[in-house]
This record gives structure tokens, C-alpha cells and sequence, in this order.
């Protein structure tokens, strides 16, 4: 906790203002989409079943998968306000999708697949979902059934064992959200995993790159990596970009006012 709370302080400190980023790409970013206050139907939906959510008192069990080793009850209450994407991440998410108009999104990590609602939200996208705890996989099934989505796929199983014949299959990912084991080695096997099925203009996202020392070091260490031409730390997340018209690697601390 003492960890998240000084790097939180680092951030605020060593975090700029668009303004302050001398690049038309970030500040587009941030400014036209991270940065807009304009909802759809579709997204208003999603956080009216949050708010039905956040009072149930339904269990659902973790069976150890991610960093937290141990089997563990949830309801849903804890699971929305403290496992699932934030509404405020999702947004995020559901507008950098349509304004890039990534089309091949994967997700990590499914949970009981609020997430996946935001990611799914363009219906002519196709969003993979890996999860392999099943009570997870069950309520996230009946959750698409009820928002009638029919382009979510959810690839079950230990993402160690369902990524690699995923990515031979794969032509391309635009966007990839990394949300499941938060661990260094998890981090940055994923990253290799998936690295052949990204592109130019993909999209990586880092969950929680703070949430230990751990996160930190693999994405400092992700960040680093020759491929990677553009990185944004926003503290919740962390964006890697790959676009070859960069004449020099950079990397910002963005201070986003949503
Ligand atoms: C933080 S939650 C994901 C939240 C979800 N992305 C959302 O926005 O609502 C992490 C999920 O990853 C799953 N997970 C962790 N390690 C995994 C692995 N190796 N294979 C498959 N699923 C895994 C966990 O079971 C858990 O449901």
C-alpha cells in the first residue's frame, strides 16, 4: 500500500499537463479523447449495471489464478469496485477505440467481464477475452447474453497455455489489455507472447503498473524494449505504442484532468 501511495506522490510531482508535451499525438490523446466528456448509450448502460452491482452481495469464487495465489470469495459489490476496470478506465478504453478504430482487441484477464463491456462497445469490433476461472467465465457468459453481445469470444483457460496456439492463429491485434497475473514474469511473457501479432499502429495498455515493485520493474523494463517508440505512464496504466514515424524513443508521465 505505502508503495502505491509514494509512487502516487511521484506521479502528481513529476506528472505534466498536455500543454507542457510538445507532441500533437499526445496531446490529441489526452485532450480529444482520454480528456472528453462526450458518453454513448451504450457506455451509460454499462455504468447503470455497475451501480446494480455495486449493492449484491453475491459470491463468486477465485480460484487462485493472477498474483493472489489463494482461493477466495468475492461478491460482486468488492468485485466492481475493487478487482474490475474502473468506469473512468473504460471510458478510456471504449473511446481510444473508436477514435483509432482498432478493430482486433484482446483483453487479459476477463473477471466477471465489465471490462469487456467497454471493450466490446463498437459492435462491429471482435474483443478475445482470456480468463480461466470459470465461475468468472459463467457470469461473464450471462452478462454478454444480457447486453446481446455477440462479438465478445472468451478464450478459457490458463492464458500460459491458450496464448501461444491464440497468437499463431492471429494475423493481427490492434489492441491489447494486459489485466490478468500481475506479476513481473507474467508481464512480460505476455508481452513477448502477443509481440508478433502486434503492428505499427497497435496498442498495448499495462494495468496497474504500480500496483508493486514487481509491475514497476516490468513496465519500466517493457518500456525499454527496441520496439517501442512511445510510452505514457498515467499512474492507473500504462500505453505502449509502436509507430515507426518516431525519429527518437519518448516516454511521459501524463497528468490527465477526466
Ligand atoms: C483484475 S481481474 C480482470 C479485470 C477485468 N479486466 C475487468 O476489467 O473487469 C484479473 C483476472 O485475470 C484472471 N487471471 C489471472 N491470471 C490468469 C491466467 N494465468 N490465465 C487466465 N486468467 C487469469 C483472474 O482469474 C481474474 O479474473
Amino acid at each position: 500500500m505505502w508503495y502505491r501511495i509514494k509512487q502516487f506522490l511521484k506521479y502528481v510531482y513529476y506528472s505534466k499537463s498536455i500543454y507542457r508535451i510538445h507532441s500533437p499525438f499526445v496531446y490529441d490523446l489526452v485532450a480529444h479523447v482520454l480528456e472528453s466528456k462526450e458518453i454513448s448509450k451504450g457506455l451509460l448502460d454499462i455504468f447503470k449495471y455497475r451501480t446494480e452491482l455495486s449493492t449484491s452481495n453475491r459470491e463468486i469464487l477465485f480460484d487462485g489464478f493472477g498474483a493472489d495465489k489463494e482461493q477466495k470469495k468475492h461478491t460482486l459489490s468488492h468485485i466492481e469496485k475493487h478487482i474490475s476496470l474502473p468506469h473512468k478506465k473504460g471510458l478510456w478504453y471504449a473511446k481510444i477505440i473508436e477514435k483509432y478504430k482498432y478493430q482486433n482487441i484482446v483483453e487479459l484477464g476477463t473477471c466477471i467481464g465489465l471490462g469487456s463491456l467497454y471493450l466490446s462497445n463498437v459492435l462491429e469490433n471482435k474483443l478475445y477475452t482470456f480468463e480461466a476461472n470459470q465461475a468468472c467465465i459463467e457470469e461473464s457468459n450471462t452478462l454478454f447474453k444480457r447486453f446481446n453481445k455477440s462479438n465478445i469470444e472468451i478464450i478459457s483457460g490458463n492464458i500460459d497455455n491458450t496464448s501461444i496456439e491464440f497468437v499463431s492463429k492471429q494475423a493481427k491485434i490492434d489492441m491489447l489489455v494486459m489485466d490478468a497475473n500481475h506479476t513481473y514474469e507474467a508481464t512480460i511473457n505476455y508481452f513477448n507472447t502477443f509481440l508478433p501479432a502486434l503492428h505499427e499502429n497497435s496498442l498495448v495498455v499495462i494495468d496497474d503498473i504500480y500496483w508493486s515493485e514487481d509491475m514497476t520493474k516490468a513496465w519500466n523494463e517493457l518500456r525499454n524494449h527496441p520496439k517501442v517508440s512511445l510510452s505514457l505512464d498515467f499512474y492507473r496504466c500504462g500505453f505502449l505504442f509502436f509507430q515507426h514515424n518516431r525519429l527518437e524513443k519518448e516516454h511521459f508521465k501524463v497528468w490527465v484532468n477526466d
